[in-house]
């Protein structure tokens, strides 16, 4: 893994992340069933407004945007993406056009990360679910015409920055990760994260693997099957090993998906999943969210209570942000009193 050639980067996060103990979770959920010991690593703290995982991916989406000189960023999500928000800014950051495509009809209510785009000053463009998934390619090219019309370049960038370039930030991500466990003293028997678009799981599973370690990466979907991410995450690092002309034999790598805490789909969540949000807050000051992190948390939870993760030591589970989008879902913790 030393001989990797890292493409431009644009430092933005503040990094390393905390590689941090949960250790009043790992008492109630974990050791009563002979589980791991759980820590968290902060990809939540990769910066302030512009926390997240998706930082990490931007670094290096950036680094190519100036390299070869474009000036505008176009990029799509759901309402309240993590991902939009983050590009919004990096962009203000950066001096850079955005263009946000957003899925979903805008009410006229700004909240969470859709505030923070306006803020930002990103120009952003409302579809319907079904034209958003059906037009998406039509929609990009629509707006990178337009943009060049005006004399701009735009950077497309696919959902959640996952593809061959963006999968590059947790490849350098699962090498922080392997330092700060190598300097707690252990080797992590899981790596659990929350997959969305599969780039977070699939740099991590990348990096792992080019590591040499048997570390197993799980990511819990938050959206999809498990044959979707399975399909998407092996296509991420089959385009990263061919844009960088890796060898790579793309069925040697351990790929686990859980879709079992999906719930009723993406961004709607049920009342354990709000109750392990509180808990989580309440026992280790962590702040999840309902759509992403807060999901796959829960899954964790549950599985550590079936015994799953009881093959190893250590388990680490990567918070990969997103706190704007807790404050869309207030309603749902009337429970709170
Ligand atoms: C907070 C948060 N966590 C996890 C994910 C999933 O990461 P990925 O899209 O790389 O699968 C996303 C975005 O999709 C996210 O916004």
């Amino acid at each position: 893994m030393d001989q990797l050639t890292f493409p431009a980067r644009v430092e933005l996060a503040r990094l390393p992340t905390p590689l941090q103990p949960l250790d009043r979770i790992t008492e109630k959920y974990s050791t009563p069933s002979d589980g791991p010991r759980i820590w968290v690593k902060r990809d939540d703290l990769t910066e302030a407004a512009m926390s997240g995982n998706k930082l990490r991916k931007l670094e290096f989406i950036a680094g190519a945007a100036l390299e070869q000189g474009y000036d505008t960023l176009i990029t799509c999500g759901g309402l309240q993406s993590n991902h939009c928000r983050t590009t919004a800014l990096v962009g203000a950051r950066l001096g850079l056009n955005v263009h946000l495509i957003l899925r979903g009809e805008h009410s006229g209510d700004m909240d969470g990360n859709l505030l923070v785009d306006r803020l930002a000053g990103a120009k952003v463009s409302f579809y319907p679910p079904r034209q958003y998934f059906r037009e998406q390619q039509d929609i990009f090219a629509h707006w990178e015409k337009v943009y060049a019309d005006h004399g701009h370049r735009a950077l497309l960038i696919p959902t959640g920055a996952s593809d061959g370039l963006g999968i590059w930030g947790y490849l350098a991500g699962s090498r922080e990760l392997i330092d700060d466990c190598r300097r707690e003293g252990f080797e992590p028997g899981h790596v659990v994260c929350a997959t969305g678009s599969g780039g977070t799981q699939a740099g991590l599973t990348l990096g792992f693997h080019l590591a040499g370690m048997q570390t197993q990466v799980t990511g819990y979907a938050v959206c999809d099957d498990e044959a979707f991410f399975v399909r998407k995450v092996r296509e991420d690092v089959v385009q990263w090993a061919s844009r960088n002309n890796q060898q790579f034999d793309e069925n040697s790598l351990n790929i686990a998906v859980s879709a079992d805490y999906i719930g009723p789909g993406y961004g709607v969540a049920e009342v354990p999943v709000y109750q392990t949000i509180a808990e989580a807050a309440a026992l280790e000051g962590l702040l999840l969210d309902p759509v992403y992190t807060g999901k796959a948390f829960h899954g964790l939870l549950q599985d550590l209570g079936h015994g799953k993760y009881r093959d190893c030591d250590n388990l680490v589970f990567v918070h990969t942000g997103g706190h704007y989008g807790l404050f869309p879902h207030r309603e749902h913790f009337a429970f709170l009193g």
